[in-house]
């Protein structure tokens, strides 16, 4: 059922154990929940440290685990300008804001474009790249497609960034070559420089992790405008000349002067998704972002080609850009996920997205543009993402988008263990022994309280979730693990 996005959340508490071989779950027992019982369960099981992982969370810390996070979209070299995007629409924000960070990432890496070894420590220009990797894991995300920049050496760092930190991510080298809409210190020289350079890339990701595991190269044509045609027809040759065909990723319909623009350059497609479908982008291996505008006709062609939408709701109201459709998307039975779209969302953290995209299917209704595109309602007459739902989105919803839906985002027996430990803390029941006098002294502290979620003894699980997504951020995510292996620790 692709109509409605039904949520399937974590526990609150137990034992886990994972498989040290290969980073899935072998079982748990959500009913060990304190020290005994924690103590009894080990001396229960007969295996050893090197066969298995065991994890537990602590029940009087209201922690619980949740599959990690997984964002569909996001610009590594953007990060800089996280928060910074003043008032104006995509189209001059790119031109002021984004492109001319991109550019810089050529002399923070190597100038003389050399191809580096897998092995080799990135150059310390690149700590932009660190950052931003270390930071989205310590908001719980725990896979990433990422745009890079046309620097081949930079976006080969930021892959041996990822598989250092332990990240699962896809690694894009973006693909630039239109000299009418690119600036002339951006760009690929030609269709083929960029064709080459993204070749380069592929080998690199290769030998930095032959099966796969956690990083795979994607073709990153950057959105329709920026490339000629014999670009975008080349890289959909590329992707598919693959054994099993390339990931793709791209733009598509973001914002209403983009889609206008695409028309004067494309005055022969009969659609901005046409024009990825003639050149063979849309594929069951393609991420499109935002689709904000996209019509009914684009979302059916999406879904019969298995196409899937990053929706990045963050974005789309920091730039004015406008609300998705998102249940009607969902209707259509296209597959969505959720992305930062940092830095034209001003957050690296897909809590803040799974919000923002509860927010938004709230208002779209009133929009003018989404009532002429779904005659007014969903056929339940209801376009709102519940919490659950928005969670859904944040990690079945992203593993759908990149075609793991049988291995992230949840804790089936046999799924690999990409999760995070959340805690909201003991809360305020345990404070309210204390005479009031003594709590006023004491101030805040004493409540019990993790970052800003107050609980106050009383919540349900449900309520205790709900609590999470509007209040929580990274100072509730305690740890996080890809791939079965710690990978942040929560400072304390
Ligand atoms: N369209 C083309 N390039 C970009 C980009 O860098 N960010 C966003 N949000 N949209 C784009
Ligand atoms: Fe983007």
């Amino acid at each position: 059922d692709s109509s409605s996005a039904k949520p399937e959340l974590a526990r609150t508490e137990g034992v886990l154990w994972v498989s040290s071989e290969d980073g899935r779950i072998k079982g748990y027992d959500w009913q060990v929940n304190d020290d005994a019982s924690f103590q009894s369960f080990l001396s229960s099981h007969s295996w050893t440290d090197a066969d298995v992982t065991v994890v537990e969370s602590n029940a009087e810390q209201n922690e619980f685990f949740f599959p990690g996070f997984i964002d569909t979209h996001i610009h590594a070299p953007q990060y800089p300008n996280l928060g910074l995007f003043g008032s104006e629409g995509l189209l001059p924000w790119l031109n002021e804001y984004t492109f001319p960070m991109e550019a810089s990432f050529g002399s923070k890496s190597d100038p003389e474009n050399k191809d580096t070894d897998p092995k080799d420590t990135p150059p310390a220009g690149l700590r932009v790249y660190d950052e931003v990797v270390a930071k989205t894991l310590a908001h719980g995300t725990t896979c990433a497609s990422y745009f890079a920049t046309i620097h081949v050496p930079a976006t080969n760092a930021l892959a041996t960034l990822c598989h250092r930190h332990g990240q699962r991510a896809f690694i894009g080298r973006v693909c630039m070559d239109n000299p009418d809409q690119c600036p002339s210190y951006y760009i690929d020289q030609s269709a083929d420089e960029g064709f080459n350079a993204t070749i380069r890339t592929i080998d690199y990701i290769k030998k930095l992790d032959p099966n796969g595991t956690l990083i795979n190269p994607i073709v990153t044509p950057r959105f329709a405008p920026s490339c000629s045609n014999h670009s975008l027809d080349g890289l959909g040759k590329l992707a598919a000349s693959y054994d099993p065909p390339l990931w793709i990723q791209t733009h598509i319909s973001e914002n209403l002067d983009e889609v206008e623009l695409v028309q004067q350059l494309f005055p022969e497609s009969a659609s901005y998704a046409d024009i990825y479908d003639k050149a063979g982008l849309l594929t069951n291996r393609t991420i499109l972002a935002h689709g904000v505008h996209l019509s009914k006709d684009e979302m059916t062609l999406i879904r019969e080609r298995g196409s899937k939408v990053a929706h990045c709701p963050a974005s789309n109201s920091a730039l004015g850009s406008g609300l998705a459709p998102v249940r009607f998307m969902l209707e259509q039975g296209v597959t969505v996920g959720l992305g930062t779209d940092v830095a034209g969302g001003y957050s690296p953290s897909i809590l803040e997205v799974a919000r923002q995209a509860s927010l938004v299917s709230r208002v779209v209704q009133y929009s003018a543009e989404y009532q002429a595109l779904s005659g007014n309602k969903t056929s339940d007459g209801d376009e709102k993402l519940l919490v659950d739902e928005v969670l859904y989105l944040a990690t079945r919803g992203g593993a759908a988008v990149v075609d793991m839906a049988d291995d992230i985002g949840g804790f089936d027996k046999g799924m690999i263990w990409d999760a995070q430990l959340i805690e909201l803390g003991a809360g305020l029941k345990n404070s309210t022994t204390i005479p009031l006098d003594v709590a006023i002294l004491a101030g805040r502290a004493k409540t019990g309280r993790v970052g800003n979620v107050d609980l106050f003894g009383n919540e349900t699980w449900q309520e205790q979730i709900q609590k999470w997504m509007w209040n929580g951020d990274d100072r509730n995510v305690k740890n996080v693990w890809v791939q079965g292996k710690l990978v942040h620790s929560r400072d304390e």
